[in-house]
């Protein structure tokens, strides 16, 4: 088998065998028949295997904040993989991991200090909604039920598809999900606040159908809310103003735990490092991922209250306080890729230019109001949702075509549902947003 990129693509097709693979979140059988293969990346840019530029509009999946390839970055992971692959996280550790969550801890909302590290977003909510069940049972209370909320995507492992709303990936599994878990309602409302700039003015009383669940089990009974402060994969969703604050009060008066999922907010996207101080709304835990390695190596985890850490280390000193971990966890080459990443964020201001530039990019994909088909942008930071009206019987179908069209057209979107989502990294010029704005409204024209 060939696998050299320097071939032209049908070469390359023909000479890879594309069978044993199975593709996540994908259709396998339209993909193979039509595969989109990238060779290198490097600052803004993938490059396919037949030499074709692709400008990255959605850095990498939310991840790659940075952009592609970042000298530091790399020779960190280098470094790191020269001196220590591998140490088990079990009883033993290493100087980076320590590094890392010292970074990670000075980035996080005032109170949130203690670090967590797993693998993955998915991983981060399992181990955030057993730490939530943990908590209540070491201080002597019997809180098991979870709140998550409609639309809401939270990875999937179990834990995270149950609390999840997000209906394709939850029903073939509806059988095993988790028992005890209430949602509340979505937020989204075209009639109310379509082509809203940054946050929306109906909806924040959502938040108040918590008391109604309250009301049904009693909060005595409920461990946990858990939300995405901004809804990324179903479609961008900005919380309406004052929503996020409300679910505070209600949690801080039933003495509910408040987990902000921040696995796609978290690192900047929102022009500070996480969104819970964007919105100025602090929560109990933050779970993140992606961009804390800037997509290089895989990391995700758990930030928690300090109060909430030392009530499990109420036994015996010798005793395990929290049966729970990874072998990967706070993995060397991913301490020290999240170490590289946090100077990088830091010495170039990246998240200071999210803010700087989001009204030129808010500007910008507004500017794709008058589209066929679209019904709806919403945007926040360096995130924008570009709603389209669904072809019918074919859900998806006409954000799918339009991503196709921007590939090639030579601009990497992403479809969710009907909903095509621009995310750039932190380092886009001026130049590139009116790149992507111009390749999606030529895409647009053609649905
Ligand atoms: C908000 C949120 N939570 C969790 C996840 C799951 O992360 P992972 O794919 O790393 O498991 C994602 C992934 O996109 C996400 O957007």
């Amino acid at each position: 088998m060939n696998t050299r990129d320097d071939l032209a693509i049908s070469e390359v097709n023909s000479s890879l065998n594309l069978r044993p693979l199975w593709l996540p979140f994908t259709p396998n059988r339209q993909f193979k028949s039509d595969p989109r293969l990238i060779a290198r990346a490097k600052d803004m840019h993938y490059e396919t295997v037949d030499g074709r530029p692709l400008l990255d509009a959605i850095s990498g999946l939310w991840c790659v904040n940075a952009g592609h390839g970042r000298t530091s970055i790399v020779k960190a992971i280098q470094e790191q993989a020269a001196k220590l692959d591998y140490i088990t996280a079990f009883n033993m550790a290493h100087p980076a991991q320590f590094q890392a969550a010292e970074l990670i801890a000075d980035l996080a909302p005032d109170g949130l200090d203690t670090v967590f590290f797993v693998n993955s977003g998915s991983e981060a909510i399992d181990t955030a909604l057993k730490i939530a069940l943990g908590y209540h049972r070491a201080r002597g209370e019997h809180r098991h039920r979870l709140v998550g909320r409609e639309r809401g995507y939270h990875g999937v492992g179990f834990g995270g598809i149950s609390v999840g709303g997000m209906t394709p990936n939850r029903k073939v599994f509806s059988p095993a999900l988790l028992p005890g878990v209430d949602h509340l309602p979505h937020t989204h409302n075209l009639s109310e606040n379509s082509f809203s700039r940054g946050q929306p003015t109906w909806g924040a009383h959502l938040a108040d159908d918590l008391e109604r669940i309250v009301a049904l089990h009693d909060a005595s009974n409920i461990a946990a809310v858990i939300v995405e402060p901004v809804a990324g994969s179903t479609g961008v969703l900005v919380p309406p103003k004052g929503y996020l604050q409300r679910l505070r009060e209600l949690c801080d008066k039933y003495g509910i735990l408040l987990i902000f999922d921040e696995v796609i907010t978290g690192f900047g996207r929102t022009g500070k490092p996480f969104a819970s101080q964007t919105f100025d709304v602090i929560p109990d835990m933050i779970t993140f991922a992606k961009g804390v390695t800037n997509g290089s190596v895989p990391m995700g985890g758990v930030i928690v209250r300090e109060d909430i850490y030392h009530a499990f280390l109420d036994g015996p000193t010798e005793q395990i306080e929290f049966f729970h971990g990874y072998t990967y966890s706070g993995h060397p080459l991913a301490s020290a890729a999240a170490i590289a990443t946090m100077d990088v964020y830091r010495e170039e201001g990246l998240f200071e230019r999210v803010s700087e530039l989001a009204p030129y990019f808010e500007k910008a994909v507004h500017s794709l109001k008058d589209c066929p088909h679209v019904i709806d942008i919403r945007n926040m930071g360096f995130m924008c949702g570009i709603e389209l009206e669904p072809v019918s019987n074919h859900p998806g179908k006409r954000a799918y075509e339009t991503f196709k069209r921007c590939y090639e057209k030579g601009v990497l979107v992403r479809s969710a549902g009907d909903t095509i989502a621009l995310t750039p990294p932190f380092i886009i010029s001026e130049k590139q947003i009116d790149e992507i704005i111009n390749c999606v409204g030529e895409a647009l024209q053609g649905n």
